[in-house]
């Protein structure tokens, strides 16, 4: 099943780069710990990290008529064809219009919509011009950038690579998946934002407690006020692991705060780490509790959060497009078989497509639009962002070095 929706962004971006060092003024960056430079590479990160594969479309989406896309700052078009999904770069070297204006002439192949280039949709190679005559002398010349594309769970994953071979989707995707069947429910939606403020607001520690206190789907739940937290790693991911929760606490001259209201669940006593609210004594889906995930948030790179409820998990992606800008990508994923699903559809489309993946979501959209960083001042929770930053300082260094050894798919042209 997939069900999204896929808007444009509604907000008209200020700057290019609204979250980078280059940026902004020399003035507004102030002193060292205020801004970036402790993590370089995320700095320069603006338009994403290469090197990786991106679900960039529901595959009930792609058809034969070839559609334009953003990722990682490129464009490139989309198309399927014999049952196969292609992408290659959208612009037609000739005079740069979009390919994707163009159609398919012929099996196997998108050609131009201006002067009719005609190139192959596996290798890029231009193979016929129409308007030149069968011997015309640029044919076999020009190689058009392509990009290897993958379909899994009804997902277009697009890598956004620079010619080299691509490392196995399935080393990406969480390792829960490949333990059986599930279902799923998807959105998929064009946001304003740079994608970087988008993954640190899914990892952050600190902001659900009061951002989305008021939240439909938080309605009848308690949310914490406040925990002590550590960031644990394992493998891949990035944990943030709950050693104290706070439901309610006497801030000295101003007064008590609590999330706890009357018609709401009161908050469990003990230290939870599954699910936001304290799911303690529900019943633990079998193939959720053998991952034994210390903590119920969790990040991977390239910027892919995992949030697990004992019944299901949740996970979400912001696919970076062009700067400022991202795509946002909520699954909900319920590990279920045969006529056990059908309530989870029931329920998909009834409650958490509108109330999670919509409303809920739709507070972090908001934040995520309005965040204005560097410089910053950050705070205890943090700890979330910048752990987050420093494994993507580590791990693309290490990438960035295998991927220059890898194999080359494709020599094109620039
Ligand atoms: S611009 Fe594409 S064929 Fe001329
Ligand atoms: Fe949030």
């Amino acid at each position: 099943m997939g069900s999204n929706q896929t808007e444009a962004p509604t907000r008209q971006r200020t700057s290019p780069n609204p979250g980078s060092r280059s940026e902004k003024p020399a003035q507004q960056r102030r002193s060292k710990g205020q801004d970036w430079t402790a993590w370089p590479i995320y700095d320069a990160s603006y338009t994403g990290l290469r090197g990786y594969w991106y679900p960039l479309e529901l595959s009930h989406k792609v058809t034969d008529k070839p559609q334009q896309y953003s990722l990682c700052g490129e464009k490139l078009l989309l198309i399927r064809d014999q049952g196969v999904v292609r992408g290659l770069a959208d612009r037609c070297p000739h005079r740069g219009v979009p390919l994707s204006q163009g159609d398919q002439q012929f099996p196997g192949t998108v050609t131009c919509a201006y002067h009719g280039w005609t190139f192959d949709l596996e290798s890029g190679k231009l193979n016929a011009v129409l308007t030149d005559g069968p011997d015309s002398p640029i044919c076999g010349r020009i190689t058009q950038k392509t990009h290897p594309v993958e379909e899994r769970h009804g997902i277009v994953w697009v890598y956004m690579g620079d010619g080299e071979e691509p490392h196995p989707l399935d080393d990406q995707l969480p390792e829960e998946w490949r333990d059986g069947s599930f279902v799923l429910g998807m959105r998929f939606q064009d946001r304003v934002g740079d994608w970087r403020f988008a993954v640190e607001n899914g990892f952050d520690e600190g902001h659900a407690k009061y951002l989305h206190r008021t939240a439909l789907w938080r309605l009848f739940r308690t949310m914490p006020t406040w925990n002590i937290t550590e960031i644990q790693q394992r493998g891949r991911w990035l944990y943030r692991v709950q050693k104290e929760v706070h439901f309610k606490d006497e801030h000295p001259g101003v007064g008590t705060w609590t999330n706890y209201r009357w018609w709401k669940k009161k908050p469990p006593e003990k230290v939870f780490n599954i699910g936001n609210v304290g799911d303690l004594g529900k019943a633990i889906n079998p193939v959720i509790d053998k991952q034994a995930f210390p903590g119920f948030t969790s990040v991977a790179m390239p910027g892919f959060l995992r949030v697990v409820y004992p019944d299901f998990i949740h996970y979400e992606t912001w696919v970076p497009t062009a700067p400022g800008e991202h795509r946002y990508v909520g699954i909900m994923i319920q590990f279920r078989k045969g006529i056990k699903t059908l309530p989870f559809y029931a329920k998909y489309l009834g409650a958490i497509r509108w109330l999670f993946h919509g409303q809920f979501t739709g507070q972090d959209e908001w934040m995520v639009g309005e965040t204005d960083a560097p410089p910053e001042r950050l705070y205890r929770p943090d700890s979330s962002l910048t752990s987050w930053r420093r494994l993507v300082e580590d791990t693309t260094k290490v990438h960035e070095a295998e991927r220059a050894e890898k194999p080359r798919r494709q020599i094109y042209d620039q």
